[in-house]
């Protein structure tokens, strides 16, 4: 088993921006679970299936075969051979990923990928159930967190940086929405596993949550 560093938390908390900078500054392969579920998402909405549709999402999902590539450190995500990245970033496929990741049979298909990636590699791999459930003997684990407002206001200022016209009590809303539903599903809920460090980024800027990080593993290594 490689060196597994485990970071969970609500959508919004700065996951993907922190761990991508620590998996550079300790030579470590980045893994995104959030894109795989997104490029499932992806593969349902364009066959027009509706995210209350249990049953096909069950059959449709085993039609996406998800692999992953790196080139330069970053991470590719491949749906049935092609490059899906630059179409799983919408709020549409986000909150389809947040709905079909509660279907068992979509869980069941990416839990081996995930498993397997660590299993050969140094990882730092973040998601929901990273240290719950596809990891527990993660050596260290990291639950990173920031109250709503925060999120939403961080989620808020990267899209008006983008040019992209958006609402800050909107995507509050649907933070809440996205929150209650990954937080309260049946399987493998969000939540911090009871070894894991407990992180609130509200008050903290990205360096300093670097850097606390790079702290809670080193004390592992
Ligand atoms: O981290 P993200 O916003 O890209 O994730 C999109 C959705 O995928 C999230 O709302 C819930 C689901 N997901 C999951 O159920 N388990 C994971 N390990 C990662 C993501």
């Amino acid at each position: 088993m490689g060196f597994n560093v485990a970071i969970d938390g609500p959508a919004g908390a700065g996951k993907s921006t922190i761990a991508k900078e620590l998996a550079k500054e300790l030579g470590y392969i980045y893994v995104d679970t959030g894109a795989m579920y997104r490029a499932i998402a992806l593969y349902l909405l364009r066959n027009g299936v509706k995210a209350e549709e249990n049953d096909r999402i069950s059959a449709l999902c085993k039609e996406a075969n998800v692999t992953i590539q790196y080139a330069d450190g970053k991470q590719i995500v491949l749906l049935n051979g092609e490059d899906v990245n630059p179409y799983i970033r919408t709020e549409e496929v986000g909150s389809m990923a947040s709905s079909s990741s509660t279907n068992p049979d979509v869980r069941k298909q990416l839990l081996g990928l995930q498993r397997e990636l660590a299993a050969s590699n140094d990882v730092i791999m973040d998601g929901r159930d990273i240290g719950t459930n596809i990891l527990p003997n993660a050596q260290a684990k990291i639950y990173l967190t920031a109250s709503i407002e925060v999120r939403a206001k961080r989620r808020f200022d990267e899209l008006k940086a983008k040019g992209v016209d958006c609402d800050y009590e909107e995507i509050k809303k649907e933070i809440a929405i996205r929150d209650e539903r990954d937080m309260n599903r049946e399987i493998a809920p969000l939540k911090q596993a009871e070894d894991a460090v407990l992180l609130d980024t509200s008050n903290m800027s990205i360096d300093e949550v670097k850097e606390a990080m790079i702290k809670i593993v080193k004390e592992k290594q």
